[in-house]
């Protein structure tokens, strides 16, 4: 009998998951699988909504941002009887492996629902935010990390006109790796994450140094996690003799056409998980280690934290001199 495998997007989107979706599909009908795509995340699941995915009805979309398959954040699902009823929903369509494409909140979704279908699932990292443990890189964290970039340079163009300072927000939910990389490519003067201490006074003294310098334009990237940019957009006003201006990037971010390394990233990572489904292995999630693609305990990239590398904020500073 033809196997089943389940494909559902959860979560925020991110620009590659499309690619994803393509490339599950395609290596899983080359080994022989039917495919399922549930409709709007968890949702899908606990209103057995889905499509019939098929390698010609994946065409055209490794470009596309999004998810074809919609996502949702679905609170329904975290309750035990949303995940039993996600569970009858698997086993009414004799699903025997899903793979969910998302984040790490997803991904504790998954670990549920597994529990309870005996389904086994594997998680496919997807997020802007790059914060799942377990792997370098998620699927659309190049393409955000190009998307601000190419904003923050336009941005430039006109604080160096103007000679103002502008603080611009960046997403990343609770965590700093968008803004960090994001920082250090668009040559930011300050970078404030959330895993690093900063205070007012320290970033209006780089802001002074640099104006005594000769430097007068100048632009702080900041993690949305960071707390209230309003704020801090008041006070550096208030206490500083440079024009302030505040520029949130906002869900631009999560837009637009993959780039090729968010698609490629994509491609390998649905192989390694139709591999892991093929091979019987049970709940793993999919990363780049080292160059390499791997699969880690789901358990592992769902719970653990993601360490950020604080060295790069002071290489951020030397290069901003
Ligand atoms: O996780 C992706 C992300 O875009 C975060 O960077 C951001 O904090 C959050 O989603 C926004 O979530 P929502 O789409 O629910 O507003």
């Amino acid at each position: 009998m033809t196997k089943t495998l389940g494909i559902v997007t959860s979560g925020g989107d991110a620009p590659g998951m499309n690619a994803a979706i393509r490339a599950v599909t395609r290596v899983a009908y080359a080994k022989g699988f039917c495919v399922l795509g549930f409709e709007r995340g968890w949702d899908g699941l606990l209103t057995n909504q889905f499509r019939k995915l098929t390698p010609r009805n994946v065409g055209g979309i490794i470009q596309q941002g999004g998810t074809i398959l919609r996502t949702l954040r679905c609170p329904g699902f975290e309750d035990p009887g949303g995940v039993k009823r996600a569970a009858e929903t698997l086993a009414a369509n004799d699903v025997e492996a899903l793979v969910v494409i998302g984040g790490d909140g997803s991904f504790r979704g998954a670990l549920d629902l597994s529990s309870k279908s005996g389904v086994s699932t594997v998680g496919i990292p997807a997020t802007i935010d790059n914060d799942v443990f377990g792997t370098d890189e998620t699927i659309g964290f190049d393409t955000a990390v190009n998307t601000a970039v190419g904003t923050i340079d336009k941005i430039r163009d006109t604080a160096i006109s103007h000679e103002r300072v502008f603080i611009v927000e960046v997403m990343g939910r609770k965590r700093g790796f968008l803004a960090l990389e994001v920082g250090i490519c668009v040559g930011a003067e300050v970078i404030l994450i959330p895993e690093k201490p900063w205070s007012l006074d320290q970033v209006i003294r780089i802001m002074e140094e640099n104006n005594q310098k000769g430097k007068r334009a100048g632009i702080i990237v900041a993690a949305e996690g960071i707390g209230d940019i309003n704020l801090l957009a008041k006070e550096m006003q208030g206490q500083t003799e440079s024009e302030v201006r505040l520029s949130t990037l906002g869900y631009a971010q999560r837009g637009g056409s993959p780039t090729a390394r968010s698609r490629f990233l994509a491609s390998l990572f649905a192989e390694k998980a139709v591999e892991v489904i093929c091979n019987d292995e049970n709940n793993k999630a999919i990363g780049l280690q080292d160059g390499k693609i791997v699969s880690l305990p789901l358990i592992d990239a769902a719970t653990k934290r993601k360490d950020i590398d604080l060295q790069l904020v002071n290489l951020a500073g030397i290069l901003a001199t």
